[in-house]
């Protein structure tokens, strides 16, 4: 298929971009680099042989994206395009409100207008709210604690009454628990602007000498040693997740969220451990107080996902931590 990515030289697209390419797929990239750098694309040439197209611009442009669609002829879209820190949206709702949901609405609009009725959505486990059991399946009840997720849940309603309103519309949500890790070849991976808010790059920076030690929020949850429990999942799984889900759309309309985990959960404590297995040294740390809105534990059920589009995590912890090392050390 012909597959546009927006937010494609962004961490999980950049790495959704190699496993489309490498399964058949023509991808087209499409960012306009708010939280990414063009020389992701010298890295994609160097890991596909060829240099990928590329389209820089912004999702909330109609014009350009109904452009982009037509020109390349796209038969589905894959939509990483937004802002994702839950933090910066609670200091400024305003501007992830339109980024995430004028934006997608400006390209849903451009879609149908291209007669493109094909989305696979970048949703959130942070749609499912404090959990009320675990694991946490696709019926889990709904709700959100700040705007970053109320994003995600718009976006997916907006989807849903998309396809109420016409049968052609296929929309797939992905519900993602927590990607890490890097591409094998350590050429693409994550490295966020400024201090990390999320723990696996700040563990990669404490590993590599760049910051002093990893601040541990809490070890006095209800967990196996009291600091907390997230469903880690390798990004190349989760993009491997993309290729599959590409393939339901192509015989599925109407509209699904399915979970991308592993279904296994892992503590912060876990995680310094199974990264000082991968760099060799250990790993400075300090326990301090309670992030606000953290719970103790979050992990998936990823029984849907194996069930619809036959896809399961391959990566181990270890693999993760390997991967998100080789790649940490080619960072400047
Ligand atoms: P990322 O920031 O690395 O990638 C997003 C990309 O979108 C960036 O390259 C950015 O420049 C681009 N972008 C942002 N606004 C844009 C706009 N208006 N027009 C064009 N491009 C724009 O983030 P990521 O980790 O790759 O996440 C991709 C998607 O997955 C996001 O929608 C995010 O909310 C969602 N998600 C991420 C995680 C996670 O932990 N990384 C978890 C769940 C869901
Ligand atoms: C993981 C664990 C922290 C940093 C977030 C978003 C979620 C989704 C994924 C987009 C927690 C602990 C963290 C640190 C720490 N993103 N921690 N020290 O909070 O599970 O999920 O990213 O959709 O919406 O909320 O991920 O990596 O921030 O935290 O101890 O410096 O590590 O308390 O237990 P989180 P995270």
């Amino acid at each position: 298929m012909r597959i546009l990515l927006t937010g494609g030289a962004g961490f999980i697209g950049s790495h959704t971009a190699v496993a489309m390419a490498q399964n058949g797929h023509e991808v087209v990239l499409f960012d306009n680099f708010t939280n990414s750098d063009p020389s992701v694309l010298d890295r994609l040439e160097k890991i596909l042989g060829f240099r990928p197209i590329f389209e820089e611009g912004d999702i909330r442009n109609y014009a350009q994206m109904l452009d982009v669609l037509k020109r390349y002829q796209i038969e589905a879209v894959v939509h990483f395009a937004g802002l994702k820190a839950v933090g910066e949206s609670v200091e400024k709702p305003l501007e992830y409100f339109d980024n995430n949901i004028t934006g997608t609405i400006t390209l849903l609009r451009a879609m149908k207008d291209a007669n493109v009725k094909r989305i696979i959505f970048s949703s959130s486990a942070t749609v499912y709210g404090t959990p009320q059991y675990l694991p946490l399946d696709e019926n889990h009840p709904l709700s959100v604690t700040n705007p970053y997720g109320r994003t995600k849940l718009h976006v997916e309603e907006i989807l849903k009454d998309l396809c109420a309103s016409d049968p052609q519309w296929s929309a797939v949500c992905l519900r993602y628990f927590n990607p890490i890790g890097a591409h094998e070849s350590g050429l693409i991976g994550e490295n966020p602007r400024g201090i990390p808010n999320n723990l696996l790059p700040y563990v990669a920076r404490v590993a590599a000498g760049k910051m002093k030690a990893v601040r541990v929020f809490g070890n006095d949850y209800d967990t196996p040693d009291g600091t907390g429990v997230r469903d880690y999942i390798h990004v190349v799984d989760l993009a491997e997740g993309h290729v599959c889900a590409a393939a339901y759309s192509q015989t599925h309309t109407g509209w699904i969220a399915i979970n991308l985990g592993t279904g296994t959960g892992y503590s912060v404590l876990d995680i310094i451990h199974a990264y000082e297995k991968a760099c060799g040294h250990s790993i400075p740390y300090e326990i301090v107080a309670r992030r606000a809105g953290d719970v103790a534990s979050n992990y998936a059920n990823p029984q849907r996902a194996f069930e619809l589009l036959g896809w399961k995590a391959r990566y181990t912890l270890d693999d993760m931590c390997k991967h998100s090392w080789n790649f940490q050390k080619n960072c400047e």
